[in-house]
C-alpha cells in the first residue's frame, strides 16, 4: 500500500534532488586539438620524400624524451645518420629537423634551406557517447591539398596513382588538459607521431612507415588529479603514398590561449611575417611581429604594432662613435670628435682607445694658477698665491712675473734711499716696520756701498770703534731658491735666472730649490686615467698614465656596473639582469650577480589558471575541474573569496545519463517505501521520454554488470527493459 504521505515525501525528496542540479552541465560533444600545420616541400627539406623509408616499422627514440621547454617542440636525440633511430626513422638531414615544427618561412627558396609555410589547423574529435571516447579517424588525411605551396600548380608534383595530394606536412599542437584519472590516448597512423604530456614523451611513433600504433594510459604517468598539464602533439606526413591517422582518446584537451592569428599556442607566424608585414624599409632596425599573446581587433592592427628595434651599434672603442648606415644596415665606425673644453682652458691632445679623449691645460705659464680657469682664461697667481708658494712672511711683498720666472718677494722695510743711518727692522708677527736712525758714529763709518751692497757699522770689540761692513743689498735675493740672483753693480741691474735643473714633469721647489715630482703637470684631464710623474733620473721626471680602477678593492657589489667617463670619472649603474625567455625572470644578488627565478603569474580567482608559457609569458585561462565520478558528474569550478580558497566540485550531468538518475529515484523510492510500480511511475514522471531512456540504454553496456536478489534491482527477463535497474555500487 502506498499512503499519500509516503508519495508526498518521495516527491519532496525527488524535487529537492532536482533543484540541487543548479548548473546545466554536460560532457563536451566535440573537442578540438588545434595548432599549426607546416607545409614542407621536399626540395626545401630532403627529410620529406627524398629518401627511401628505412623500414615499415616505427623508429622509437628519435626525439629527446623531454620537450624543449623553450621552443615547445621536440629536439632530435641524435645527429648520427648512420645508425638508428635516425637511419630507421629516415631522418637523413638532422639539421633540418628543427624546421619541421618551427616557422622558417623567410628561408631562401633553395635546396635544403628548410623553408616551410605555417598555416592553422584544427582536428575535430567527436565524442562517442556510449564509450566516452573522443575519436578522429581518417584514412585519406590530406588537409592541405592545393594549399600552402600547392596554391601554385607547379608545386603539386607528388601524386598517388593518378590523383594528386599534398603529402608533405607537419602538425604541431600545444594544448592543455585537466587530469581526471583513467584517461587513455591511442594512435594509429603514419608517419612520425610524438605526444608529450607534462613535457615528457609518452607516445613515440617516429619515422616514415605505414600505419603504426602507439598509446598511453595516463594513470601510469603519476599525474595529480585536478592539475592542469600541457598536452603537446607532433605529427608529420613525410612520404607518399598514404596518410592515415586515427586518434582515440578520453583526454579532454583544450586550448589555453590563442595567438592573434587565432592559432592555439601559436607564434603569430601564420598571419604575420616580419619580413613582409613589418618591414619599415630601414635596415638599421630589427623588425618583428608583435608578441603572439597580444590581442588585436584585426590584422591591420597587428601590422601596425610591429616592433622596430634599433640595431646596437655602440662601439667598444672609446674614440669611436658608430652610426648605422640605413642603406646597408651596417654599423659605420666614425672617429669621435673630442668635445671642445677650451672653456676649461684645456686643449685636446688626442684620444686613447681605452680611456677616451685626452687634454692638456693651456695654463702652463709660470704665473698661471694651475687648473683655475674663468671663461677660458687662465687665472694668474696673485700676491696671496705667491706668498703661499714662497715663505709667506709678513715682512715681504709678493708678486708674480712670468718674465722673472714666477713668484718673487721683496723686503718691505727698507730705509729711504740715501738715509744711510736708518736701520730698518720688521716684526715677523705683525709685519710692522720699525725704522730707527742710528747715531752718526754708528752709521757713517766710511762705507761706500755700491748698487749691490748694503753697509753696516760694526763695533770692533778691541778698539771700540765702528768699522764698515758690507752685505748684499736688500732685494737681490728674491726668495726663490730656483733662480740664481745676479746683481750687476755697474749696470745697476738685478737679474734672476732660473737654474733649469728640473726637467720633464719635475719642477723646482721655490723654497728649497729641490726638484720635485709634480703629478698635476701630467694631468691629461681624462678622468679615467691616473697620471703620475715618475723620477727617471736626477732632476728629470716622466709622466705615466694608468687606467683608473673604478672597481672597489673590497665589498664589490655585483649588482653595479663600475664605469668610467673621461670627463666625469667613475660612475655606477645598476646591473640589469636579463630575463631568460619569457618564464625566467632575471634578478640581482649583490654577492653573486645575476640569477634567474621563475616568473610568477598572478591569478585573479581560483577558477582562472595563471601560468607562464615560454612562448608568450603569463597566460590565464579558465580552470577545468576533474570529476569525482566522470560517468555521472562533471567537475565544476567554484571561486572562493580569495584566489587560494576556491574549489572543484562535482556536479551531476544535466541531463543526467539515465544510469545515474535511476539510482537516485529508486533509492528515494525505497526510503519512501513505494512499490516498484510507484517507483516506475515516478521515474517516468521525472525522466520519462525518449531522451532519458537513450541515456540509460547507452550507459547500459558499461554499468549493467551484476545484480542483486531483489526483483526490483534485476533486469527483467528481456534484460534491458527495466528502466529502474540499479547497477551495483550505485546506491
Ligand atoms: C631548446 O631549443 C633551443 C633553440 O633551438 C636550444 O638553444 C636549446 O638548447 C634547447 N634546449 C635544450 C634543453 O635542449
Ligand atoms: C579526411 O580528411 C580529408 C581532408 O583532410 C577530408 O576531405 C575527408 O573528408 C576526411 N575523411 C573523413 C572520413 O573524415
Ligand atoms: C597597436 O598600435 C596602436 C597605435 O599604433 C596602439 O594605440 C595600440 O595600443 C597598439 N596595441 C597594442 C596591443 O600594442
Ligand atoms: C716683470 O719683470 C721684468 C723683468 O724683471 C720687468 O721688466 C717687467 O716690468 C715686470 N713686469 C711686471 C708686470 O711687473
Ligand atoms: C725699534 O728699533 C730700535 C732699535 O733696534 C729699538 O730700540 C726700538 O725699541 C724699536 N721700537 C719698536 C717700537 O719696536
Ligand atoms: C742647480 O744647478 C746649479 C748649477 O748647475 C747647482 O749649483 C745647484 O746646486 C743645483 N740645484 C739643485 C737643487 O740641484
Ligand atoms: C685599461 O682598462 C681596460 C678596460 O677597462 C683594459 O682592457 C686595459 O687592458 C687596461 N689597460 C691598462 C694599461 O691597464
Ligand atoms: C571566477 O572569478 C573570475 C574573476 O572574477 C571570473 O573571471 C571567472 O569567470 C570566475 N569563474 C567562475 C567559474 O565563477
Amino acid at each position: 500500500m502506498v499512503t499519500s504521505n509516503q508519495i508526498i515525501l518521495s516527491l519532496v525528496l525527488i524535487l529537492s534532488l532536482m533543484t540541487s542540479i543548479i548548473k546545466s552541465q554536460s560532457k563536451d560533444k566535440t573537442i578540438y586539438i588545434e595548432g599549426t600545420i607546416f607545409d614542407h616541400w621536399p626540395e626545401y627539406n630532403y627529410n620529406f620524400e627524398k629518401t627511401s623509408p628505412g623500414s615499415s616499422v616505427k623508429s622509437t627514440g628519435m626525439v629527446k624524451t623531454v620537450l624543449n621547454s623553450t621552443t615547445k617542440v621536440p629536439d632530435l636525440a641524435s645527429f648520427d645518420i648512420t645508425t638508428s633511430p635516425n637511419k630507421l626513422g629516415t631522418m637523413q638531414y638532422p639539421d633540418l629537423f628543427k624546421y619541421h615544427f618551427t616557422s622558417n618561412v623567410n628561408a631562401p627558396a633553395t635546396k635544403n634551406s628548410g623553408k616551410n609555410l605555417p598555416m592553422k589547423i584544427q582536428f575535430v574529435l567527436n565524442l562517442d557517447e556510449s564509450s566516452g571516447v573522443y575519436t578522429f579517424f581518417n584514412q585519406t588525411f590530406f588537409p592541405i591539398d592545393n594549399l600552402g605551396y600547392d596554391v601554385d600548380p607547379s608545386f603539386r608534383i607528388y601524386k598517388q596513382g593518378s590523383s594528386y595530394h599534398n603529402f608533405h606536412f607537419c602538425v604541431k599542437m600545444n594544448s592543455r588538459f585537466t587530469y581526471n584519472g583513467g584517461e587513455v590516448f591511442n594512435f594509429k597512423g603514419d608517419d612520425d607521431l610524438w605526444v608529450f604530456i607534462d613535457e615528457k614523451l609518452v607516445v613515440d611513433v617516429g619515422g616514415i612507415h605505414p600505419a603504426q600504433d602507439g598509446s598511453v594510459n595516463l594513470d601510469s604517468l603519476g599525474l595529480v588529479k585536478n592539475k592542469v598539464y600541457p598536452f603537446d602533439l607532433f605529427y608529420c606526413e613525410r612520404h607518399t603514398d598514404g596518410s592515415t591517422i586515427s586518434i582515440q582518446t578520453t583526454i579532454q584537451t583544450y586550448c589555453a590561449w590563442y595567438d592573434y592569428c587565432g592559432v592555439c599556442g601559436g607564434t603569430g607566424a601564420v598571419c604575420c611575417n616580419a619580413k613582409t608585414n613589418c618591414d619599415d624599409g630601414d635596415l638599421c632596425t630589427i623588425d618583428s611581429c608583435p608578441t603572439p599573446n597580444l590581442q588585436f581587433p584585426d590584422l591591420a592592427s597587428v601590422y601596425k604594432n610591429c616592433s622596430h628595434v634599433l640595431k646596437d651599434c655602440s662601439p667598444a672603442n672609446k674614440c669611436q662613435i658608430n652610426s648605422c648606415d640605413k642603406t646597408t644596415g651596417n654599423c659605420k665606425p666614425e672617429a669621435l670628435k673630442c668635445p671642445d673644453r677650451s672653456d676649461e682652458c684645456l686643449r685636446n691632445t688626442g684620444c686613447d682607445d681605452l680611456t677616451g679623449c685626452k687634454y692638456e691645460s693651456i695654463c702652463t705659464g709660470s704665473c698661471d694658477k694651475k687648473g683655475v680657469c674663468v671663461e677660458g682664461k687662465c687665472q694668474q697667481k696673485s700676491s696671496v698665491d705667491c706668498s703661499a708658494e714662497l715663505d709667506g712672511s709678513l715682512c715681504k711683498t709678493y708678486s708674480c712675473n712670468s718674465t722673472r720666472g714666477g713668484c718673487y718677494s721683496e723686503i718691505k722695510c727698507k730705509p729711504q734711499p740715501g738715509q744711510i743711518c736708518d736701520v730698518a727692522s720688521c716684526n715677523e708677527l705683525d709685519g710692522v716696520c720699525n725704522i730707527t736712525t742710528l747715531p752718526a758714529n754708528e752709521c757713517n763709518c766710511g762705507c761706500k756701498p755700491n748698487f749691490c751692497q748694503k753697509s753696516y757699522c760694526v763695533r770692533n770689540s778691541k778698539t771700540g770703534l765702528f768699522e764698515c761692513s758690507l752685505k748684499d743689498a736688500d732685494g737681490i735675493d728674491d726668495g726663490n731658491a730656483c733662480t740664481e740672483d745676479i746683481c750687476d753693480p755697474i749696470a745697476e741691474k738685478i737679474t734672476h735666472v732660473s737654474y733649469g735643473n728640473c726637467t720633464g714633469c719635475m719642477s723646482c721647489n721655490t723654497l728649497s730649490g729641490a726638484c720635485e715630482s709634480h703629478d698635476d703637470v701630467c694631468d691629461d684631464f681624462n678622468a679615467c686615467t691616473e697620471n703620475v710623474c715618475i723620477k727617471v733620473e736626477i732632476g728629470k721626471g716622466e709622466c705615466v698614465a694608468t687606467n683608473t680602477t673604478c672597481i672597489p678593492t673590497t665589498n664589490v657589489d655585483k649588482c653595479k656596473n663600475y664605469l668610467c667617463d673621461s670627463k666625469n670619472g667613475c660612475y655606477q649603474t645598476d646591473v640589469v639582469c636579463p630575463n631568460s625567455g619569457n618564464c625566467k625572470v632575471g634578478y640581482c644578488d649583490s654577492k653573486v650577480g645575476c640569477l634567474l627565478k621563475p616568473r610568477v603569474c598572478n591569478t585573479p580567482a581560483f577558477c582562472i589558471v595563471a601560468e607562464c608559457d615560454e612562448t608568450v609569458g603569463c597566460i590565464s585561462f579558465e580552470r577545468r575541474c576533474a570529476s569525482s565520478d566522470p560517468k555521472c558528474k562533471v567537475g565544476v569550478c567554484v571561486n572562493g573569496t580569495t584566489p587560494e580558497d576556491g574549489e572543484c566540485e562535482s556536479v551531476n550531468y544535466d541531463p543526467k545519463p539515465f544510469v545515474c538518475q535511476t539510482a537516485a529515484v529508486v533509492s528515494t523510492a525505497v526510503i519512501a517505501g513505494v512499490t516498484v510500480a510507484g517507483a516506475v511511475a515516478l521515474g517516468v514522471f521525472i525522466y520519462g521520454g525518449k531522451r532519458g531512456y537513450d541515456y540509460w540504454k547507452e550507459s547500459r553496456s558499461i554499468s549493467m554488470s551484476s545484480a542483486v536478489t531483489s526483483p526490483m534491482y534485476v533486469p527483467s527477463a528481456n534484460a534491458a527493459e527495466n528502466p529502474l535497474y540499479i547497477p551495483d555500487g550505485e546506491l
